[in-house]
């Protein structure tokens, strides 16, 4: 364990971008994440407080060399309070980016205020724009309030919109160019993002899932491609230049082209543990630590040395690859 410094693992890879997730409940139930009759949130009492979190997002960014802070969930706009971390965060020193992965059913409502509190930039999870398709795909029907939501981001200045989305077989896999189109009119950057064994109900199977090879030949058919120039460093998206540019469109190949040993992120759970990674299947308890009265040095040190064991890949195409036993949602996205 390192004394002091930032959270570098032993590979050599320093972690600077924090995914903080505010709950683990959700407004939706993607198939691909959550079981229809939702899951066993987490107690009221081990949910970090408000000022636990922004607590441990200021030693992350005073001590830990953390510059980015993402919130997450389950679905972050559903936590009561959400404004108030946002502009507490934005007050540290040195300023993280602020960014928040959402749903966003409720943007319509948040992205003015939330930009007034300090967020720079949304990612909106949507990956379809048929309203018979989304249901299916959320159990509800709820498309109008996320249409809304990414206008009202748009219009807020949470610039650029980022919308990611996830293909399923069967469901939309068939919508590829029609999501980019819908996102080119309205100029929002789309990802794709290949489907993770991270759902609740371990449905995931490797041969069902639709591959970063196979979305990019269903574009290439409509558009024309071309490697955008920027470099891809630890952005796990691979970006595109489409027809000519200078939109573009990335692909997220987490499975069958993994950007693990570029990784630069590490979670902390709603209940205040830190995870070196969305497949790892140890965690390190903050939350105890800050209720026993641990010093900001003392939960530095214990943040360092949860990130030290870093594994170097997911292994998801091993077999001997176990599937995290808590699923996206209460880990953050
Ligand atoms: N695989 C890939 N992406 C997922 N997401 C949720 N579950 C999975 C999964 N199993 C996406 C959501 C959201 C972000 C948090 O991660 O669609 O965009
Ligand atoms: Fe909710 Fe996101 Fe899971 Fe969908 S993927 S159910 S929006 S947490």
């Amino acid at each position: 364990m390192t004394a002091t410094g930032g959270l570098v693992d032993r590979f050599g890879r320093t972690a600077t971008d924090l995914r903080v997730s505010l709950t683990d409940k959700c407004n939706l139930r993607c198939t691909y994440c959550m079981p229809a009759e939702g899951l066993d949130w987490l107690p009221s009492d081990k949910l970090l407080s408000n000022d636990e979190i922004v607590r441990l997002v200021q030693v992350a960014v005073t001590r830990l060399g953390v510059h980015e802070v993402r919130f997450t969930g389950g679905e972050p706009l559903v936590r009561r309070g959400v404004l108030d971390i946002v502009e507490r965060c934005a007050a540290l020193e040195p300023r993280p980016q602020l960014s928040i992965t959402t749903n966003a059913l409720g943007l319509a409502r948040m992205a003015a205020p939330l930009a007034d509190a300090g967020l720079d930039r949304v990612n909106v999870s949507l990956d379809t724009v048929r309203q018979d398709t989304f249901l299916k795909l959320t159990l509800r029907d709820r498309l109008h309030d996320v249409i809304a939501g990414l206008a009202a981001a748009d219009a807020a200045g949470l610039r650029p919109v980022k919308v990611n989305a996830v293909l399923m077989r069967g469901v939309n896999d068939d919508q590829a160019p029609e999501l980019l189109r819908w996102c080119l009119e309205r100029g929002y950057e789309l990802r794709f993002i290949e489907q993770m064994p991270l759902d609740a109900q371990h449905g995931w199977r490797r041969d069902e899932m639709v591959t970063a090879a196979e979305i990019l030949d269903m574009l290439s058919r409509e558009f024309d491609l071309t490697d955008a120039e920027e470099p891809r460093g630890s952005a796990p998206a691979e970006l595109f230049s489409v027809n000519g540019g200078p939109a573009t469109v990335g692909v997220i190949a987490s499975v069958t082209r993994p950007f693990c040993g570029d990784c630069d992120r590490v979670r902390l759970t709603a209940d205040g543990q830190v995870r070196n990674c969305l497949f790892a299947t140890d965690e390190s308890d903050l939350r105890l630590a800050l209720r026993a009265g641990a010093t900001d040095e003392e939960i530095a040190d214990r943040w360092r040395a949860a990130v030290a064991p870093k594994l170097p890949g997911h292994g998801i195409d091993d077999v001997t690859f176990l599937q995290p036993s808590r699923p996206m949602s209460a880990i953050g996205g």
